[in-house]
């Protein structure tokens, strides 16, 4: 605001008590919009036609949501995704190029149906049945020689248990549910955040025995990405646990080969898509491990980012965050990097909590104390008036992730989200995924419909979006020139996206 600007509003403020001043509520609804994400961007003629059809079409869902009572942002995504796929807004948010996706972890990038469909009818494939209705996967040949693992039966060959069966589509199914957390009743499925998170983790530990082995590692990424690049995303920084990936024989390799193998993989996707920019990897370990562990980690960091100084873009905590350790805990081992001169940029999640005040609350401060390059959620930051301060004054975003918020029960009605009034102060933010496979989603269209149509509220438009996507490529781990580059890529991709829906608008409206 501009030191006239204020004068006036006082100005005008001292009349209010006379009249209702139609100029000064204009004037100050003007300030708001300002203040939102985006408020600031100038669109073009054509932006600014296409702006208003979308804002109708937003207009006619939302109408139609008071009338239904069905409002999807409102609703468990479980249930809404199927009223999301028929909404006219998400298709358009589909076909929008989104730039870039920064907060993505590495086992939940691609659908789980090509685990099912694809993963598990390779050859040699074992599994095993847990006593609490979860399975475990192993690709040997021959026959692991390892006893079964814990508290597993032994290991069958697939192929020759789905021979036996009456009913395969219904056992698939059933390989379905064990990779993702879908339900048709999640409010009783899963009653508490720690319910949700075991059950959380144990899809993970599930799907890593079919991810790890070294074909299926490879083919993964490479259909993640295409998965990546079909919802219109143009880079991604993935959170990566760099778990001991395994050949048939019972072959090991270590971290630096799974790098390795982001990066081929990459290249080729590259090679085959080159309107794709690429991927990095944030090198992540559980923060429930001890301080001697995560020391070690923060070691094998520095060393993986010598060696892949392009790739491995930094490093992080992951897991159930009011049960691990808090930063402050870590301050020693994470001060480290810093203390020998060594460049490890940090990409911690922090306040993805409900519990204000707690140990693990001040993450979102010590985050930023830690020199954070953005906060994975943030869900608690506006919680904490000097930490959201000194994330905007330090242009540190947090990256949003609501269907991830809702499913794993921080908030439900997506109305509510924290992240509205960090929308309407402008505060530097991007949209993720966080672990779409795991909830059913896929890419970040469905995460930018909850943000567009629930969390924006009726001010969010075409300018939100475009400053959304914007933001992504800005707080990107992209050097100077790549990020120029990417920018390019995208820009054009948007030009387009305009063109084509200003041209498709009067048949479709
Ligand atoms: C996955 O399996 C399905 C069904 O067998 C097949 O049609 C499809 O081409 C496979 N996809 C890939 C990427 O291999
Ligand atoms: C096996 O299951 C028991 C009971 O559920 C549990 O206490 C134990 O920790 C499990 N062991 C392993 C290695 O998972
Ligand atoms: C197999 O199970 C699926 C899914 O439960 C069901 O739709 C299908 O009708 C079943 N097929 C047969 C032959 O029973
Ligand atoms: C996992 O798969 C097994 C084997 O079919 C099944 O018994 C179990 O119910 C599945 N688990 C879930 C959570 O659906
Ligand atoms: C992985 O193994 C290779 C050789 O097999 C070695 O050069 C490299 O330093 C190892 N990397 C790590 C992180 O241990
Ligand atoms: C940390 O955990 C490792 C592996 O479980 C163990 O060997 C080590 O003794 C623990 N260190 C401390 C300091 O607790
Ligand atoms: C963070 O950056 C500031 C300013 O560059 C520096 O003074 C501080 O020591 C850094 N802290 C860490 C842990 O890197
Ligand atoms: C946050 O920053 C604003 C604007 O710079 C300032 O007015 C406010 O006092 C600050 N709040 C806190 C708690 O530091
Ligand atoms: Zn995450």
């Amino acid at each position: 605001m501009k030191p006239q600007a204020g004068w006036l509003v006082l100005l005008l403020l001292s009349l209010v008590s006379l009249c209702l001043s139609i100029p000064l509520r204009n004037f100050l609804m003007e300030q708001e919009n300002m203040r939102r994400i985006g408020g600031n961007l100038l669109l073009g003629m054509r932006e600014e036609q296409v702006n208003e059809k979308l804002r109708s079409l937003k207009e006619m869902e939302v109408a139609k949501a008071k009338n239904t009572g069905y409002f999807p942002p409102s609703m468990h995504f479980f249930r809404a995704k199927s009223l999301i796929d028929q909404s006219a807004v998400f298709s358009i948010l589909k076909r929008m190029p989104k730039g870039a996706v920064l907060h993505l972890h590495d086992y939940a990038i691609l659908s789980a149906e090509w685990l099912v469909h694809n993963a598990t009818y390779l050859p040699y494939c074992y599994i095993c049945f847990t006593h609490v209705g979860t399975v475990q996967f192993r690709f040997s040949k021959p026959h692991p020689s390892s006893p079964a693992p814990p508290n597993c039966s032994e290991w069958v060959l697939l192929e020759t248990y789905r021979k036996q069966l009456r009913n395969v589509s219904e056992f698939d199914n059933s390989l379905l549910r064990n990779l993702t957390l879908v339900t048709e009743a999640p409010e009783l499925t899963y009653p508490t955040q720690e319910f949700i998170w075991t059950r959380f983790e144990n899809v993970f530990f599930t799907a890593s025995g079919l991810i790890c082995y070294a074909p299926v590692f490879k083919a993964y990424f490479y259909q993640g990405l295409l998965e990546l690049y079909e919802d219109n995303i143009q880079y991604v920084e993935i959170r990566a646990l760099l778990p001991t990936v395994y050949e048939l024989d019972g072959t090991q390799h270590n971290q630096s080969w799974s790098v390795a193998t982001y990066q081929e993989v990459t290249r080729q996707f590259v090679k085959d898509h080159p309107d794709f920019i690429g991927a990095k990897i944030i090198f992540t370990v559980p923060r429930k491990l001890n301080v001697s562990q995560i020391k070690d980690a923060v070691y094998m960091a520095m060393a993986l980012r010598a060696s892949f100084p392009d790739t491995l873009a930094g490093f992080d905590l992951v897991g159930y965050e009011d049960e691990g350790r808090s930063l402050w805990d870590l301050k020693d081992v994470l001060t480290i990097p810093y203390s020998l001169g060594v460049n490890l940029p940090y990409f911690f999640h922090a306040g993805e909590t409900d519990w204000q005040g707690t140990s693990v609350d001040y993450n979102v401060l010590d985050a930023l104390l830690l020199n954070s390059s953005r906060i994975g959620h943030g869900f608690s930051l506006i919680k904490h008036l000097v930490a959201k301060n000194l994330s905007l004054k330090k242009d540190v975003p947090i990256e949003l992730c609501p269907i991830s918020n809702q499913v794993l029960k921080l908030v439900s009605d997506l109305r509510n989200h924290p992240a509205a009034e960090l929308m309407a102060e402008g505060h530097p933010m991007v949209v993720s995924p966080d672990d779409p496979s795991v909830f059913g989603s896929k890419g970040v269209s469905y995460d930018f419909y909850e943000v567009f149509m629930g969390i924006g509220g009726m001010s969010a438009d075409l300018r939100t979006l475009k400053q959304l996507a914007l933001n992504s490529l800005k707080y990107s781990s992209l050097l100077p020139e790549k990020k120029a580059k990417a920018k390019q890529v995208w820009q054009k991709k948007w030009e387009q996206f305009i063109v084509d829906l200003s041209n498709a608008f009067p048949r479709e409206l």
